[in-house]
């Protein structure tokens, strides 16, 4: 079996003097590793009026510019990397939803450390080297397949490269090859129960015992529903590919209270959307990732868009951070109210006769814009019962929210399934 039990495992207990330390050193490392390397970074630092010796505690961090998806685009394909071609051994890249992709790239020693980073995560989520995964994250360009694959593959489990789609198949390899542990979009999941119940199988019945969900926004009450539907621990992974890929974050299985942030390799911040201004641990903002160790495309100050909060650790003594509420981007600004579709979940599965499957749609049918909720009833609710469960989200919406949204309750399948990250979303006041 592969060894895991690498020094950097003792991170994940080190006193917090130690953590900072070894960071400020990882840091000053990554800062000149990055200016002297990538021409964005040093015009980028110059303009600011900064340079990487400028650094002589964590704090100084702030007087550094953020990195933003823009600047990745406008370095479209490799201007980012540090390292020449053929020191990059993978390139992956997220599509967006407009223009161009933006690609990362790692070395092998990158590769290494990711892998290293998803073996740990996986055990903090209660996954054991004799276990067989089944990863159902798309494999290809989007960091979630083969980064599940490698970590898995790193921790000693027996991995099952199913990918996403064919959920027929999933759930044939399912029954038949007994995985004691998925890694999986919590969206999908769901598709995949759905379709288990629709077989008439009893989803609570599977050799599952673990489900490892990450790659989009889902809530406690979500968790309460996979468990319950599955009979399994439900735990969280985080990540995005700008800054490595599944395995940044990872929430322990004994405290499921937040994510643990491996930071001996990403130094995280929460700073004010608006202002740019660093906040304190505890307060709400958006999240801000520094890469420790990268050395094909370091990332200083990347903006995730992810709003959250730091927070203490409990199980291990790297940093929490609360579960995403949501990114900028799908912030919905109804008449003056900022609500996230994770809320509107919540408050669904609030609702016995409602299932988790659901859509926002935003229009601008006058001068106000109205938002629509499309959510699916479960399939045993009575038909008169679809009419209640509208006014009862309604009602909890307008008092929990504080806004009036419309509730348009479909007959279970009725909405587009998700085979991969759910799009929660669907704006249409632009077509307009
Ligand atoms: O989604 C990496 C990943 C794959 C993470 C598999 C976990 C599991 P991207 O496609 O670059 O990478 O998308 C990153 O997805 O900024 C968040 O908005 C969202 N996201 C990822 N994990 C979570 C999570 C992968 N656990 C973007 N909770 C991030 C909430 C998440 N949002």
């Amino acid at each position: 079996m592969t060894s895991i039990a690498t020094p950097s495992q003792d991170i994940e207990f080190a006193t917090r003097d130690r953590i900072s330390s070894l960071q400020l050193e990882r840091l000053q490392w990554s800062l000149l590793h990055a200016y002297t390397n990538v021409p964005h970074y040093r015009k980028a630092f110059d303009d600011a009026g900064v340079h990487p010796s400028d650094l002589k505690d964590l704090s100084d961090l702030a007087k550094f510019p953020f990195t933003a998806k823009a600047d990745l685009r406008a370095n479209y394909p490799f201007g980012m990397f540090a390292v020449p071609q053929e020191k990059v051994s993978r390139i992956h890249a997220s599509s967006g939803t407009t223009g161009r992709p933006t690609v990362v790239g790692y070395t092998t020693g990158d590769l290494n450390n990711w892998a290293d980073l998803v073996a740990r995560s996986l055990r903090a989520g209660g996954v054991k080297p004799t276990d067989k995964v089944h990863v159902a994250y798309g494999y290809g360009l989007f960091t979630g397949g083969l980064g599940a694959h490698y970590g898995a593959e790193r921790l000693g489990c027996t991995v099952i490269p199913m990918s996403g789609g064919m959920t027929d198949r999933q759930i044939q390899l399912i029954e038949d090859f007994e995985p004691d542990a998925i890694m999986v979009t919590p969206s999908y999941m769901l598709t995949i129960v759905d379709a288990m119940i629709k077989k008439g199988m009893d989803p609570s019945k599977t050799s599952l015992r673990t489900g490892v969900f990450g790659a989009e926004p889902w809530t406690e009450e979500m968790r309460t529903e996979l468990e319950k539907q599955l009979n399994m621990d439900a735990v969280d992974i985080y990540g995005l590919s700008e800054v490595m890929g599944p395995g940044v974050a990872m929430e322990c299985v004994e405290t499921k209270d937040g994510l643990h942030i491996w930071e001996d390799h990403f130094y995280p911040e929460i700073i004010d959307p608006v202002t740019g201004e660093v906040l304190p641990d505890g307060e709400e903002g958006e999240l801000v990732f520094t890469s420790l160790t990268k050395e094909a495309m370091p990332i200083i100050r990347y903006r995730t868009r992810d709003l959250t909060r730091l927070l203490p650790g409990t199980a291990r003594s790297v940093r929490r951070m609360q579960k995403v509420t949501g990114r900028t981007d799908d912030m919905i600004i109804l008449r003056g109210v900022n609500l996230f579709p994770t809320q509107i979940e919540e408050l669904i599965l609030a609702v016995p006769a409602l299932a988790p499957q659901f859509q926002c749609i935003l229009d601008r049918p006058g001068r106000m814009d109205e938002l629509t909720v499309r959510v699916e009833s479960r399939p045993d609710s009575a038909i008169d019962d679809h009419a209640r469960a509208a006014g009862e989200l309604q009602k909890l919406v307008k008092n929990r929210i504080g806004v009036s949204v419309k509730v348009d309750v479909v007959a279970p399948g009725d909405l587009e399934r998700s085979l991969g990250k759910a799009r929660r979303l669907i704006d249409n006041r632009s077509a307009l």
